[in-house]
């Protein structure tokens, strides 16, 4: 028996949210008879329906993972103003460890949960799930992407971004946008970084990568010919780039003081573990590409199936994730600031103007 309630997260926790920027819609969804409990956060719909993931993932408390969706949805909206896609922010998480979990029910009630929201948020692929997952959702609901008969999997094109953005960085702090001979730290090698590795590869980089599950980086090495370090040395690996596609918050207090790279740029969501923690970076010449600048690409392929755009017109604005950056760098310099305080404020002022 599926039971959604609606904005049935705690003011308190909402209000503490950065930059006070007010969550619309915060829906909670149960169903026991599947072990399904999911979180579903609507942060904007300004400039069109809420678009975001579904993530299927293991947390230690059901508080974090509201804090995740609240996090990652806030993301959403603000890779979407940059990138010019007429969407808002949204994302949904599921909990893949909770009583009685199984998935393929657990996928359908989620289908049910995004039909009830009747088209104010719009879902795809995320960490945990896949285009198969997608296709038991389209069995309930039609405000889905990602599937095998569209778009398909977002993760070779937001790998394509990720590329874009780095040579963007590269061409501001070295004056070319060629990445051969050029080190690159990758953390994480699951469906975003082995494309990433590829490209880099392809680009002449060199490529150094990481993952927790080392039998993974293991495979994406051989394949492209890199080298393997423990996952716990990757963040402090010698190298000209660094480019986290793992999970979040992994430039922190304690991790930005080790980095021994000049450019992060890289796929993973909410990488700052505080606003903060951009300056930090500024303040030791780390040029930081935000997230949610270079990992739009995913979602622009999206666009596809969720706003109708033809295949050109959204592989041109990956291509532009490019120019985003360039501009975006050029400003930032100009300014003294930190790339991504400047990035927030490209979004906000699309906000503001509502298109
Ligand atoms: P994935 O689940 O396929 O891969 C993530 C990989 O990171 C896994 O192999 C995992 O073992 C590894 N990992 C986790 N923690 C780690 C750590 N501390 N050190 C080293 N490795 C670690 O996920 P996917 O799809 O490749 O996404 C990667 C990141 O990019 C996520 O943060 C996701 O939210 C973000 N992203 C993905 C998009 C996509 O198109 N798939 C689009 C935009 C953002």
């Amino acid at each position: 028996m599926l039971e959604i309630s609606y904005d049935a997260v705690s003011p308190g926790l909402l209000a503490a949210f950065p930059e006070g920027m007010r969550h619309e819609q915060v829906v909670v969804a149960r169903d026991p008879s599947c072990g399904y409990q999911a979180v579903v956060a609507l942060h904007s719909t300004v400039l069109g329906p809420a678009v975001g993931g579904t993530r299927l993932w293991r947390y230690p408390a059901f508080a974090d993972a509201v804090s995740d969706a609240l996090r990652l949805s806030y993301g959403m909206t603000l890779k979407c103003a940059v990138a010019g896609l007429p969407m808002g922010g949204g994302k949904s998480v599921i909990l893949s460890d909770a009583p009685g979990f199984r998935r393929r029910e657990a996928l359908r009630a989620h289908g049910r949960v995004v039909q009830a929201l009747g088209g104010r948020y719009l879902t795809a692929e995320d960490v945990g799930t896949t285009p198969a997952d997608m296709a038991e959702i389209r069995r309930e609901t039609p405000y889905v992407g990602g599937l095998e008969s569209g778009a398909g999997d977002p993760s070779p094109y937001t790998a394509l971004g990720v590329l874009r953005a780095m040579q963007a960085a590269a061409e501001r702090l070295w004056g070319t946008d060629g990445l051969a001979g050029r080190t690159v730290a990758l953390q994480g090698c699951g469906s975003v970084g082995a494309h990433l590795a590829r490209l880099l590869r392809r680009a002449g980089a060199e490529v150094v990568v990481a993952d927790l599950d080392a039998e993974r980086a293991r495979g994406v090495a051989e394949e492209v010919g890199a080298r393997v370090v423990p996952a716990e040395e990757i963040l402090s690996v010698e190298a000209d780039v660094l480019a986290p596609c793992a999970l979040g918050g992994v430039l922190s207090a304690e991790t930005i003081p080790a980095l021994r790279v000049r450019v992060v740029a890289g796929a993973a969501n909410d990488q700052l573990g505080r606003p903060e923690d951009a300056a930090a970076l500024l303040e030791r010449g780390i040029l930081y590409v935000p997230d949610f600048v270079a990992n739009a690409g995913g979602v622009i392929s999206g666009s596809r199936d969720l706003c109708g755009w033809t295949e050109a017109r959204a592989d041109a604005a990956i291509d532009g994730i490019g120019e985003t950056t360039r501009t975006l760098l050029a400003a930032a310099d100009a300014e003294g600031a930190s790339p991504y305080g400047v990035a927030l404020r490209m979004a906000k002022e699309r906000l503001a103007r509502g298109g």
